[in-house]
């Protein structure tokens, strides 16, 4: 790396990264609601990171979090069938993702994870590889143009490189010429629908206008539009003879069919995974990256560690980087567990149960958050702090399966959790491979909750371009 840019001496001590302290004493009900709205992972009290299980009412009604393995294990393996999506996480997703994967329920979500599950099973995500290679190396041929020093908006650009990786593979870049305007659409969605409704909260009824729903409808009204619009010229092209049909994730979804009962998707449905693929599967996988090189650029120790192990990897073949980096896989899984993308899990309880001895009512919401489990007193040495080390192989086999949980777990476990992983270690290590990353002096980020958890402001760093020598 240039010398004058990226400190060549590591850190000797582990870097503790900016994170809301935990609060000592217990809100108001008008001060968490507050609170809530403003950044929901600022809420947490230092009991949750140091308690199994908690319990109380709240204004959202009677709450239960849920921390330990065991309790997790519980709810979302071995009791699944008595928890369901809550109330408040389906007004908040719906409106956007409508019958899509992420928000159906019953018999209707076992038969759409049915059929879609081929669409994420290792041989065919394998087969886009070699978009995410494509794109990501494009995206650095862009930054290699600006010199070293050039302030970047590390936030915009994985934000885009993930946006072009997905639209690539769902239909090889269809939208055509809109793929800004797309990109923009779905932020604007996620800032306005990302902020909690103080009336959803009360659990008002629907007809009650929200005014964060209403600046998101001609977001959500752009995209459906568009989406039907790519469907319809898929179905042309499939239906034209001789023509040649791209085996992306659009012709996937139009040919899947549930195995059991042999019936396809409706026209609604098809639309409805799209937009859920690229609202689940963007702004969480463009974080993960983004907090990685965050984390980097403050612990120049890991970035070399990575950028050698990337320029390494030369012989190696990207579909085989996942299985073959294990410090670029480090690194970015030590960011998810600080950084989880999707930092609140949450489920609403059909019948009377127990956790861990511990009464749940009936209609009452269980809350399993991967930031506070991430971050657990019990579960982790030194929580807080940033130490790839404990990923590495074979410290990583001590780490309890639900003590790590980005991706959820049990049945509903993240159906893009290998493509995302693939994308994050294919983006990391091309970068590294040619550019470094450091902070600008006396700045900092701090982790915003909209939905996923965002590094504020938007990370800016100054790149340095590699130099063989590190
Ligand atoms: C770092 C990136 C990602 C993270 C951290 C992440 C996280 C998660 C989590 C925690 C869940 C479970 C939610 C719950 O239990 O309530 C989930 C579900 C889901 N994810 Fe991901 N995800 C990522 C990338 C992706 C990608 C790339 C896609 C698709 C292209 C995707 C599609 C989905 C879908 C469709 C579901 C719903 C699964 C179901 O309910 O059966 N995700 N994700």
């Amino acid at each position: 790396m240039s010398a004058e840019i990226l400190p060549a001496q590591a850190p000797a001590r582990p870097y503790r990264p900016p994170a809301p302290l935990p609060r000592t004493k217990p809100l108001s009900t008008l001060g968490f609601m507050a609170a809530l709205r403003e950044n929901p992972v600022a809420t947490w009290g230092i009991w949750n990171f140091e308690k199994p299980i908690t319990n109380g009412r709240t204004a959202l009604g009677p709450m239960t979090g849920v921390s330990s393995p065991e309790g997790i294990r519980h709810v979302m393996v071995d009791n699944v069938s008595n928890y369901v999506k809550d109330r408040l996480q389906l007004r908040v997703l719906k409106p956007g993702l409508g019958t899509g994967l992420l928000t159906a329920e019953g018999e209707s979500w076992k038969a759409a994870r049915r059929t879609l599950a081929p669409l994420f099973a290792p041989r065919t995500v394998e087969s886009f590889v070699g978009a995410m290679q494509a794109k990501s190396q494009a995206m650095v041929t862009r930054l290699l143009a600006f010199p070293t020093g050039t302030r970047i908006n590390i936030s915009d650009e994985m934000t885009r490189v993930t946006f072009e990786i997905l639209t690539d593979t769902l239909f090889s870049d269809a939208v055509d010429g809109t793929s800004q305007e797309f990109g923009q659409a779905f932020t604007r969605y996620f800032e306005n629908q990302g902020k909690i409704s103080p009336l959803d909260m009360l659990n008002a009824p629907d007809w009650i206008p929200r005014f964060n729903r209403f600046r998101a409808q001609p977001a959500i009204n752009f995209f459906e539009e568009k989406v039907k619009q790519i469907i319809a010229r898929r179905r042309g092209l499939i239906a034209t003879p001789g023509a040649v049909v791209p085996r992306d994730i659009l012709t996937l979804l139009l040919e899947a069919a549930d195995p059991e009962t042999g019936i396809g998707l409706s026209e609604a449905e098809v639309g409805a995974n799209i937009v859920t693929f690229i609202g689940a599967g963007h702004e969480t996988t463009a974080n993960a990256l983004t907090w990685t090189l965050f984390l980097l650029a403050k612990h120049p120790a890991a970035q070399t560690a990575v950028a050698r192990e990337a320029r390494d990897a030369e012989n190696i073949a990207p579909v085989d980087w996942l299985d073959n980096l294990p410090m670029t896989r480090a690194v970015i899984e030590e960011a998810m567990r600080l950084y989880p993308p999707a930092p609140t899990l949450s489920r609403m309880a059909l019948a009377d149960d127990e956790v861990l001895g511990v009464r749940i009512a009936a209609g009452s919401t269980v809350i399993i958050s991967p930031y506070v489990v991430h971050r657990h007193r019990t579960l982790w040495s030194e929580p807080d702090y940033f130490r790839p080390e404990r990923f590495l192989p074979p410290a990583r086999d001590q780490i309890d399966r639900y003590a790590f949980i980005p991706f959820g777990a049990g049945p509903r476990v993240c159906i893009g959790q290998r493509f995302a992983m693939h994308e994050a270690v294919i983006v990391l290590a091309t970068l590294m491979r040619h550019l470094g990353f450091v902070m600008p002096k006396g700045e900092s980020v701090t982790p915003l909750q909209r939905i996923t958890l965002r590094p504020s402001p938007k990370l800016e760093m100054l790149l340095a371009h590699a130099d063989a020598s590190t």
